[in-house]
This record gives C-alpha cells, structure tokens and sequence, in this order.
C-alpha cells in the first residue's frame, strides 16, 4: 500500500490542549474543513469524557459523509456503548479503544496485571465489533511497554477484531531510529500483523513528532494521528501539515503519498488557530508567517531568479496566495467575495454579508485593506457565539491620573445596561466595568494583544483567556482601537462562560 492514511485528532487530544476548548459549532467548522483538506479519519471527540463530546461527535458524525468519524473510548463497556452510541449516525463509523501497557502505567496507575489487560483488552475489542466492523485500538504508553508484551496484546486484539492497532508514544519519548526499529519489530513478531493497519501516535515532548511518525512511515505504518498545527497534549501531536508536506515534497525518497488537499492547509491553519486560540509560531514549519519569507540578501537574490534555490516548497501548494490585492473603502461585494474564494473561504449568505458590512467599516477607519484583514474579519464572524451580552459602547479615560471607562450592554432579554468603573489601566477599568453588569466571577490569566498587519491604522487583536470553575475560556475581538478589542475579546469569553453555564444548568 502506497497511500498513508491521515487520521486528524485535532477535535480529541488537539482539543486536549490545556485553555483549547472549542464549542459545538466550532467543532463542526473544523470537522468541515477536515473534510474540504480531505483527511481520511476525523477523531471527532471521546464521548464518554462530556456530554459536549459526546454532543459534537454525534453532530459531526449526521452531518459529515466522506471520512471515517472515529470516537475514543475508555476500554469498558460502559464507554464504549457510549462512543456507538455517538457515532453511529455515521456514514463510516469507527470506535477507539485505548488502555494502557506499560508496566509503568499499570503498576503505578491502573494497579492491575499484564494478563488482566491483556484480558481487557480482547473482550473491549470484542464488544465494540459488535457495533461495527471497523475498530481501533491503541496500548497507551507503547513506546515504554515491553517489546514481548506489546506483541502480545497486539496479536490478541488483532484476533478479537481490530483492523487498525495504533502504537501511541503517548510522552513523546521515543527517538526515531529506536521507533522504527519497533515498528519494525511488531511487523517481524506480530502474526496476524497483515490483518490490521498499524499506526502511530507520536507526541511533541522531545520535538520528535514528526520525525518519529516519518520513521515510522518508513518502516511499514500507514496510518498517521496528527494535528493542525501540532496543538495537541502538553507540547503537543506531530503536524498533520508537515506530515503531509514533508511526504509531497520528498516522494523522491518516500514513495508514498496521502489524499490531504495540500491547498487547504493554510486556511485549515488559520481556522483552527482561530478557534482555538493558540497562535501559531512565526517560524512554524509550512504554516508560520516567516514559513516563506526571505530576509537575506542572497536568499532574495536566488528567489527572483528562480524560486526553487531557497524554496523547497511552493507557497501556493499550501493554499498562500501569491496576490498582493488590496482592497479598499471602494472596493465591491464581488471583490470582497472573490478575495475571500482565493483565500480558501466559502461563506454562507448571512455570514458573507456580515463580513462584507465589517469589511466595510473597516475600509472606512482603514486605508488599505489587505488579506490579513479579511481573515481578521472573517474570524471575528466565525467566533462569533450565542451572544448573552453584547456590547455597545466603551469609553475610556486614561493617563497618568485615574483610569476610567464606562460600558454600554445588551443584556439578554435586550435591555440596556450601562455602568463605569476605575481600574489600574484602562482595560482594567473596562473589564471592571463589565463585570459590574455581568457579575460571574472569572479571573484574567492571560492577555496578548498583537497587530493584524503593519502600520499606524493596523487593527489590534486581543486574544485573552479567563478561568472559571476550573474551565478556561477563550476570548478574541479585533479593531483598529485596541480597548475597544479588548473589550470585545472579553465579550467573547464571558458569552462562551455564560452560554456553558447555560446548558450545564439545563442539562443537570
Ligand atoms: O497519546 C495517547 O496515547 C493517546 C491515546 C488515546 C491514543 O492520545
Ligand atoms: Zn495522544
């Protein structure tokens, strides 16, 4: 076999990302997008972990036809009936099952034998095959289990029905000449091996994701668990985009090749960076902004002359357009739409026009319009939630004297509330302020503000987290006056808190 099979997991163990939580809906954005990138797996979710997982892997499960929608279970019954239970309005179903096989973990964690999860394993595997024929299952912490255990559990849930056996680095700890000899290894002492797909797993601890999952490629596995951007547990899941690039650009030495839509990388990038909140790094592999900047003169000389001698990779195959368009205060729908096609965006009707009329009115505060913007613009659309509260003005006084603000709300039956307060800074007072309305206790742990694009008249955007409960919420808002930011991305956040509070209270 020829072809890698790419398994995303960012909507799982991406999500898994401490301050990552994504609602519903933006689950089902990325699951989209998964699709248009034309993954093979989406691991939508762990169902048996929350009702809002459970919740969004039975939405993305009805609504997505084309990949396989892949539930994580707990290896008990109980969990596993649950993830069918999810995912069974799926055109191509799979159940998960993972448990751990280290003696590490099942000494010190789980305090049960080899031979009883080894026991537990077989009858998981068993049960879930009831539900469907297609079934995964993992042995947590592979890379520190015991060669000859590991083979053995292998073969067993093989023999109980797994087609896919996935070999998690769950602490990221392997190197990769010693991974690929594992892989090898279980390919030489697994029997039954040609009856499932065997896949790795490989987090980011030691920086070796990635080149752990190429080893591994390469040694036989032909399946993939990875993430957009690497989000992921701690530091994170090798990256689905570099995976995919590193397999294209070098097909040379692999000889292989994945189904990934390698032009929809980059708006899949932005979209989940977006939505999750994690920036991505200026140098990242493939997606970073400095990904295909040049800044030596040499390097800029070669690039004129012809592209290929510091460029091993086209920007365009990633979906960076080349364009340098700029739009403006004059510029029309149909430009604003063509622009946003080009950037690998396809918006519904209502969405479209609401970011035409905020492109709008940001031409009017701003001279040139660039692609940054429109992102910036889009996004705000996109993480738009159920608004409990929305605001409608802000004001600030400021210096070195007493900072104040004052704040005008929406509440939520649509009346108006206004109070003001004094704070250490000004968007210390206008949070102040609003908390004055809000009233849900939440504390601030963290705050950045960065430019969208260069310039004077550049937007600001504020990306912020809050803690309540124990749960983190992520907040974002842009605009050319960064209190003004500030002010929406904490809107933002609070709606999220408020809209969670909502439905845990429903639900319980
Ligand atoms: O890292 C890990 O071991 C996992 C398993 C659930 C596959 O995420
Ligand atoms: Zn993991």
């Amino acid at each position: 076999m020829d072809k890698v099979i790419v398994f995303d997991t960012t909507l799982r163990d991406g999500e898994q990302a401490a301050g990552g939580t994504l609602n519903i809906q933006e689950k089902l954005e990325i699951a989209r997008q998964l699709e248009k990138l034309n993954v093979d797996v989406i691991e939508a979710g762990f169902p048996a972990s929350s009702p809002g997982d459970f919740e969004a892997v039975k939405l993305i499960s009805k609504e997505l036809h084309n990949p396989v929608i892949c539930a994580l279970s707990h290896a008990n019954p109980k969990a596993i009936d649950r993830a069918w239970e999810a995912v069974n309005g799926a055109v191509h179903p799979r159940i998960h099952i993972f448990l751990s096989s280290s003696d590490i973990h099942l000494l010190h964690q789980l305090k049960k034998s080899r031979d009883e999860i080894l026991q537990t394993s077989r009858d998981t595997v068993m049960r879930a095959k009831k539900y469907t024929d297609d079934i995964e299952f993992s042995p947590m912490d592979a890379s520190r289990t015991d060669p000859q255990y590991l083979y053995q559990i292998l073969k067993a849930v093989i023999e109980a029905g797994a087609t896919t056996v996935n070999i998690p680095d769950t602490v990221g700890y392997a190197i990769p000449d010693e991974w690929g000899k594992r892989i090898e290894g279980i390919f030489q002492n697994v029997p039954n091996i040609a009856k499932a797909v065997v896949s790795v797993h490989c987090h980011n601890d030691l920086g070796l994701a990635v080149a752990n999952s190429l080893e591994a490629i390469l040694h036989g596995a032909r399946q993939v668990e990875c993430t957009i951007n690497g989000i992921g547990e701690r530091a994170g899941n090798a990256s689905l985009e570099e995976i995919a690039m590193a397999i294209r650009t070098r097909k040379d030495f692999f000889n292989l090749s994945t189904g990934i839509e390698t032009t929809h990388i980059y708006s899949t990038s932005r979209l989940v960076s977006e939505l999750t909140g994690f920036l991505v790094q200026a140098n990242k592999a493939v997606v970073g902004a400095n990904a295909f900047r040049h800044e030596s003169g040499i390097h800029q000389d070669g690039v004129i002359k012809l592209r290929e001698t510091y460029e091993i990779m086209d920007p365009k195959d990633v979906g960076i357009s080349a364009s340098s368009l700029v739009l403006g205060k004059l510029s029309g729908s149909h430009a604003f739409k063509e622009r946003l096609a080009e950037l690998g965006y396809s918006l519904e009707e209502d969405d479209l026009n609401k970011s035409f009329q905020a492109f709008k009115e940001l031409a009017d505060k701003k001279k040139e319009i660039t692609d940054k913007d429109i992102e910036s613009v889009v996004a705000q659309q996109k993480r738009t939630v159920a608004e409990v509260y929305h605001l409608e003005k802000v004001q600030v006084s400021c210096g070195n004297g007493m900072p104040t603000a004052s704040v005008r709300l929406t509440g939520p039956n649509g009346e108006m509330l206004a109070d003001a307060s004094l704070g250490t800074g000004p968007v210390d007072a206008v949070y102040k302020a609003i908390n004055r309305i809000v009233c849900v206790s939440n504390n601030l742990t963290e705050f950045t503000v960065k430019s969208v694009t260069q310039g004077i008249d550049a937007q600001g955007e504020v990306l912020i987290r809050i803690e309540s409960d124990g749960v983190t919420y992520t907040g974002r808002g842009a605009d050319t006056d960064i209190i003004v930011a500030s002010a929406k991305a904490y809107m933002n956040a609070l709606n999220r808190l408020l809209s969670v509070k909502k439905t845990a209270k429903k639900q319980g």
